[in-house]
């Protein structure tokens, strides 16, 4: 199997297109102050014509329903309007135009853009030959740090906090981007984690060493079953097929649902969606499904994250 994960090439130095207005590349490139900063944002009413006369590319070069949905949505809450395409084949790249060409092209029609991308990189990357902000909406198995906003709100409002959890990731860990972010961005508020998934899906090797760097404690685990009781959140995923042939003959981590009656009233379930056999549809009635929450709470934080990204908040 083949698969690379860095933490997005470049630390640090945001390039800024203006000093209101900036991209959404990395959760790495956040600290906590400023994780803290959006999520408090996210709960101030904003006016439905904030973003009028502004429009946003939306840039999906992988298949994508709730983030470039929610994105589309948020802008159009706020008053701007969207152009972009949801399947690359319809785009210059099938003619072999280069994404730093496609990129610079878009930033000149429009305030802001959001890509989806299979390459690692691919937001850093654009965010380097475009004069308006750029927002990761996930790039290969690297980053997706609006997810990740979605997510740690999502975990603040049905714990009360983000510190000192009890927090099972589980499923593909080595090339879902979902994990990599929120392990990342959770680090700073002392987690305790279990990492659940079948030994060839670990987590890399550079999001072991920054969490080793921050003192996070941590254990890895193929089974969820005797965690179940101490856990305050199970982020699940799905084993990421697309990213690697093979991954398909793997045994996934499956919720069982039988397992639920050794978990605290205060357990709740997350999952950034599509699911899998990982997640069985009977789990949606119980009181511990919180993945539509979850996925509800997508326009609010991408609005926020629009409006900030365009230096109107
Ligand atoms: C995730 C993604 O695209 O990384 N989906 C999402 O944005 N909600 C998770 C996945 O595809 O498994």
């Amino acid at each position: 199997m083949s698969g690379r994960n860095t933490l997005d090439f470049v630390h640090g130095a945001i390039f800024r297109p203006c000093p209101t207005q900036q991209h959404l590349l990395s959760i790495a490139d956040l600290s906590r102050e400023e994780i803290e900063t959006l999520l408090s944002l996210s709960h101030q009413p904003l006016s439905s014509h904030l973003l009028q006369g502004k429009i946003l590319a939306s840039c999906f070069f992988e298949p994508s329903t709730r983030t470039r949905l929610s994105f589309e949505t948020a802008m159009i809450r706020l008053g701007g309007s969207v152009i972009g395409f949801s399947d690359k084949e319809m785009t210059s790249s099938q003619k072999g135009e280069s994404l730093s060409d496609c990129m610079r092209m878009i930033s000149s029609y429009t305030d802001i853009a959001v890509i989806r991308h299979p390459s690692e990189g691919a937001a850093r990357l654009s965010a380097t030959v475009s004069s308006i902000p750029i927002i990761n909406g996930g790039d290969g198995a690297n980053q997706h740090p609006t997810q990740t906003l979605i997510d740690l709100f999502s975990i603040q409002k049905c714990q009360g906090t983000l510190n000192s959890l009890e927090i099972a990731l589980a499923g593909d860990l080595r090339f879902g981007r979902t994990i990599h972010s929120l392990a990342l961005a959770l680090a700073h508020f002392s987690p305790r984690f279990y990492f659940v998934g079948p030994v060839e899906l670990s987590l890399p090797p550079s999001i072991l060493h920054e969490l080793k760097k921050k003192g996070v404690k941590y254990s890895c685990h193929t089974e969820l079953d005797d965690l179940l009781p101490k856990l305050d959140i199970l982020y699940l995923t799905r084993i990421q097929k697309e990213r690697c042939a093979g991954l398909d003959q793997l045994r996934p981590t499956i919720l069982h649902k039988k397992l639920l009656h050794r978990a605290k009233p205060t357990f709740r379930i997350l999952h950034p969606l599509p699911r899998q056999e990982e997640l069985d549809p009977s789990i949606d009635g119980t009181p511990f499904a919180y993945y539509f929450e979850q996925a509800q709470h997508g326009v609010l934080i991408r609005k926020m994250i629009l409006a900030y990204c365009l230096g109107a908040l």
